[in-house]
């Protein structure tokens, strides 16, 4: 009711600024009538399953509003980890020298824009197979006035990132193929491609590590966001291809592992 009674405040003011007559009563006829039908509006869209973020076209992700459309899958609050962990590692380790991170399945670009805000010297490259979700964070990156720092990228994911990187982040579709038609209505709404990670929900994973040793700089880390059971198999993989690599997991808010964090010596 407090945000009614605010929009009424300001709508009579702004009347009665312009002089029209009745302007207490005109704002509050006007607030009335229109709220109904947009909340009407979205409760409907809302009934029928729709993401309430693809409904209002944004989604809050670290602290800013990230555009979202059916195009991109929903920034989701563990994915915040990644952004978390790498700005730690970004501002302990590293901070002698200006960074190059390879974001990889960008999507809305929700972690390279965070990460081109608080880390303004590095040099980032957002990458995703996807060229309607390339757009969108297109649109973010604008938004957020990151562009000089961030080159989006085309294609297979390392393949378009033109240099070795210090920093590699993904968020990769991990869920496993035949999971996908159990999960809620709302997640169907999302691309296919931003979800199914094949029969395990390794592919893309495996593929990644293994593009990896190629475009990680020495020293270098790689954080990947996985589902909690799936870190006994993407470490064997991990250190099938970084054999002198630590691996750690960070946890999300509920106390399960969700980042991988390999760190090439
Ligand atoms: C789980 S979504 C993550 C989006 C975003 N990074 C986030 O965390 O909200 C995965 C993204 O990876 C992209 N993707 C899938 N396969 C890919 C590939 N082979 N190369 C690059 N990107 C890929 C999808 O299009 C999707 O945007």
């Amino acid at each position: 009711m407090t945000i009614v009674r605010e929009t009424i405040r300001e709508t009579h003011q702004t009347l009665e600024a312009a002089g029209i007559p009745d302007a207490r009563l005109e704002a509050e006829v006007m607030v009335m009538t229109v709220m109904p039908d947009d909340l009407a509006g979205i409760i409907g869209q809302r009934l029928e399953r729709i993401p309430l973020a693809y409904i209002l076209g944004y989604r809050e992700f670290y602290g800013i509003n990230v555009v979202v459309t059916p195009d991109v899958l929903i920034p989701r609050p563990e994915t915040e980890g990644i952004v978390e962990h790498t700005l730690f590692m970004a501002l302990m380790g590293m901070e002698t020298r200006e960074l190059s991170i390879a974001d990889v399945g960008t999507g809305s670009g929700a972690i390279a824009v965070n990460l081109a805000i608080h880390l303004p010297a590095a040099r980032i490259y957002a990458v995703d197979i996807s060229e309607p979700a390339l757009d969108v964070a297109a649109w973010n990156i604008r938004a957020h006035s990151v562009a000089d720092r961030i080159r989006l990228g085309h294609g297979d994911l390392l393949e378009p990132v033109p240099e070795s990187v210090d920093l590699i982040v993904a968020n990769l579709p991990y869920i496993p193929t035949d999971r996908i038609p159990t999960l809620q209505p709302e997640v169907q709404c999302e691309p296919g491609a931003a979800l199914d990670g094949g029969p395990d929900g390794l592919d893309l994973v495996r593929r990644l590590l293994a593009q990896a040793p190629g475009k990680l700089n020495s020293p270098g880390i790689i954080l990947l966001e996985l589902d909690p059971e799936q870190f006994p198999a993407a470490e064997a993989v991990a250190l099938q291809h970084f054999p002198d690599a630590e691996i750690t997991a960070e946890q999300d808010l509920s106390h399960r592992d969700r980042i991988m964090v390999i760190s090439r010596p």
